[in-house]
């Protein structure tokens, strides 16, 4: 099974999917600016399974053979552009949103590209970026006991790394993975993340995205 690295895996939406990917089995690694940090939060989660989480250094988990992204837009960029020779030709999983709050909304940003994804794509050129987990609440994906049973749509830059993340989705307790298409569409399934969580705030819930119709 591949090793896989979050950078900014110590926020609430790597936590989640750390611990998600090691009751599938896989070894995590979630990285932080500060490997301590990193190490006491890992120390703190409990994977059901085979699978192990590990705290290092942003470095360090951009060495492991598949690459989250789970840090806020305004970092991503200039997390991700000192790590380029590490990411050149890896499969680097971006879960990023940009949005901001307004009032009791979030609203989406497009970045000039059209999407995050797009954007570090750009950056990272020899990168085979693919966007998932966009919509999951981080608070469900913690809790391995929350009945999750989401759907987790994909965009990729190439379908062979696109079946690739999807194959690692659907080993993940609760999660079942969707194909889209290409990047293109990634700057609708980040902005649609504004109205998941306007609908959250308004209602008072932790709904998730869940699409009928298909067979899994
Ligand atoms: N929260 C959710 O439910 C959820 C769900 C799906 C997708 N997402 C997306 O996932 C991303 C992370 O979400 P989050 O809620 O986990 O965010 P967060 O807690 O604000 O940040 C995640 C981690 O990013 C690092 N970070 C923060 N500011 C930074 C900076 N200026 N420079 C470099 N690193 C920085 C921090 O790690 P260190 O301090 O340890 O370095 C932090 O623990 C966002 O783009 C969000 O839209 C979130």
């Amino acid at each position: 099974m591949a090793t896989v690295g979050i950078l900014g895996g110590t926020g609430p939406a790597g936590r989640g999917v750390a611990l998600r990917l090691a009751s599938a089995g896989y070894e995590v690694a979630i990285g932080s600016r500060d490997a301590e940090r990193a190490y006491e939060i890992a120390s703190r989660l409990e994977p059901r399974g085979t699978g192990k989480v590990h705290g290092v250094s942003n470095l360090d988990a951009a060495k492991c053979e598949i690459v989250i992204i789970a840090t806020p837009w305004e970092s991503t960029l200039e997390t991700l552009q000192p790590l380029a020779g590490e990411l050149a030709d890896k499969i680097l999983v971006s879960m990023v949103n940009a949005m901001q709050k307004e009032g009791r909304e979030m609203r989406p940003i497009f970045p000039a590209a059209g999407s995050c994804a797009q954007e570090i794509a750009a950056l990272l050129p020899n990168a085979r970026v693919v966007t998932a987990f966009n919509h999951l609440p981080a608070g469900q994906m913690e809790d391995l006991d929350s009945g999750l049973d989401a759907d987790v749509i994909l965009c990729g830059a190439d379908n062979e790394s696109m079946a690739e993340v999807a194959e690692m989705v659907s080993a993940m307790p609760g999660l079942h993975a969707i194909e889209a298409g290409s990047l293109a569409l990634a700057g609708t399934i980040e902005a649609f993340t504004s109205v998941c969580i306007s609908v959250n705030i308004r209602n008072k819930a932790h709904s998730y995205v869940k699409l009928e119709g298909l067979s899994h």
